[in-house]
């Protein structure tokens, strides 16, 4: 069974079980492992008559939205969300999370902070020990285009590793994000102990930093597809 296999056994379980006549207004991640859930959404709607708006965190789940035929809605209308069902690039044992690495961290954070419940989606190599452990790029941070050598700089002299200004194939230059930002992708070194949650403030405080994607003490409940299409829930 595929890899894809895991990624879907594992946004269907969640959507079958988040999704019903008690939901009205759900989050739409962004990714790959999205893409099943949304047209199980879509199924579920059709089949069972559930009215719902769906609120996107990117450009990409709006599309998705809007081409399986829900009903779109935004942050701007919507500020509390029944549930958010969303990609994860990875989540540690203290449900520390890395998002990201399609560069939409910004929106999905501003979604799930306004949901009731954050609900992850993955294939089981998502989940591991320690961050780092598993995902190699590092943590993707969405910076303001003017200050991105400030902040690659600071971000290198307070924390270590190496910061790398994300560029992306078919453009030259930078990747710009959903907001017209661009993204460094911070490389820490995985020998090291972090607090993730004392982390993600510091790279706050940084000047010219937008969001990061470090999802701390924000996930409700995760669920991990394996290789033969069983799904690990983990609270
Ligand atoms: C988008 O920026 C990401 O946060 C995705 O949700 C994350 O990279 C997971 O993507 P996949 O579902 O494609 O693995």
């Amino acid at each position: 069974m595929s890899v894809d296999k895991a990624k879907e056994s594992a946004a269907i379980a969640a959507v079958n079980e988040h999704i019903n006549h008690n939901v009205h207004v759900i989050g739409v991640g962004s990714g790959s492992t999205i893409i099943p859930a949304v047209k199980r959404i879509a199924e579920m709607v059709e089949k069972d008559k559930l009215d719902l708006i769906c609120v996107p965190t990117s450009l990409q789940a709006r599309e998705l939205i809007l081409s399986h035929g829900l009903k779109l809605g935004s942050l701007v209308e919507y500020q509390e969300l029944d549930v958010a069902i969303d990609g994860a690039d990875e989540v540690d044992e203290q449900f520390n999370c890395i998002k990201g690495g399609g560069g939409c961290q910004t929106q999905e954070k501003l979604v799930a902070i306004c949901a009731k419940k954050f609900i992850v989606v993955a294939d089981e190599k998502k989940w591991s020990t320690n961050l780092g452990d598993k995902w190699k790029k590092g943590v993707p941070i969405e910076v303001l285009p003017i200050a991105y050598k400030i902040t690659k700089k600071e971000i290198e002299k307070q924390l270590g590793g190496e910061v790398i200004v994300r560029e992306g194939t078919g453009k030259v230059g930078p990747v710009l994000t959903d907001q017209g930002n661009f993204i460094l992708d911070w490389k820490f070194d995985s020998s090291k102990v972090f607090n993730w949650s004392d982390v993600n403030q510091q790279l706050k405080l940084i000047p010219g930093v937008v969001e990061t994607g470090l999802f701390i003490n924000m996930i409700s409940k995760a669920y991990f597809g394996n290789n033969d299409g069983n799904v690990q829930v983990k609270v």
